[in-house]
């Protein structure tokens, strides 16, 4: 049987994002937002300051995978997804004035490290930006 038109579209626009910071609050609503519009989502945290309570709804979800990863040490996403990644959501820091007291030098880590490690993994020279995605990095403000 054919694919409808919406199921064609929808394997058009399928792209593999990684999110960094998935187990904090705006993390976990973008992992939320990628999944519901299609996309496969390799999820990133640490809990620092995240719990795996915002991500326990979307275990066993097929286009997603959770790893416990600090990104401020090396890592790779080889594997995680199949095919190269199209676009990076990068959320991880602690997030207010108690958490910054609590976690200064890791706020100053991975504010810088974690943000170079990220953008690393991002499509660029010699990994083009596909047809059909827009997103390319998406970083909070910190
Ligand atoms: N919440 C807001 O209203 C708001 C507004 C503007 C900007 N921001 C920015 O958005 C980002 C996320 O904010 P939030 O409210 O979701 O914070 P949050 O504390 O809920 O989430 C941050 C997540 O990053 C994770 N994390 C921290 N260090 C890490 C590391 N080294 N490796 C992997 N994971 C790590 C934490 O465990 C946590 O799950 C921050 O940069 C924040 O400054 C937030």
């Amino acid at each position: 049987m054919k694919p409808n038109t919406d199921e064609r579209n929808h394997n058009l626009t399928q792209k593999r994002v990684v999110v960094s910071g998935a187990a904090g609050f705006i993390g976990s609503h973008m992992c939320n937002r990628l999944l519901a519009d299609g996309h496969t989502v390799v999820a990133l945290d640490n809990f620092l300051t995240g719990s795996p309570r915002n991500l326990a709804h979307l275990e066993g979800h097929t286009r997603f995978r959770f790893v416990e990863q600090d990104i401020t040490l090396p890592f790779a996403v080889d594997g995680a997804v199949d095919g190269p990644l199209d676009g990076v959501v990068n959320m991880a820091s602690p997030a207010s004035p108690k958490d910054y007291l609590e976690h200064p030098i890791e706020t100053l880590d991975v504010g810088f490290i974690g943000t170079r490690r990220m953008l690393e993994l991002a499509p660029g020279e010699g990994r083009p930006l596909p047809d059909h995605f827009h997103l390319r990095v998406l970083m909070a403000t910190r």
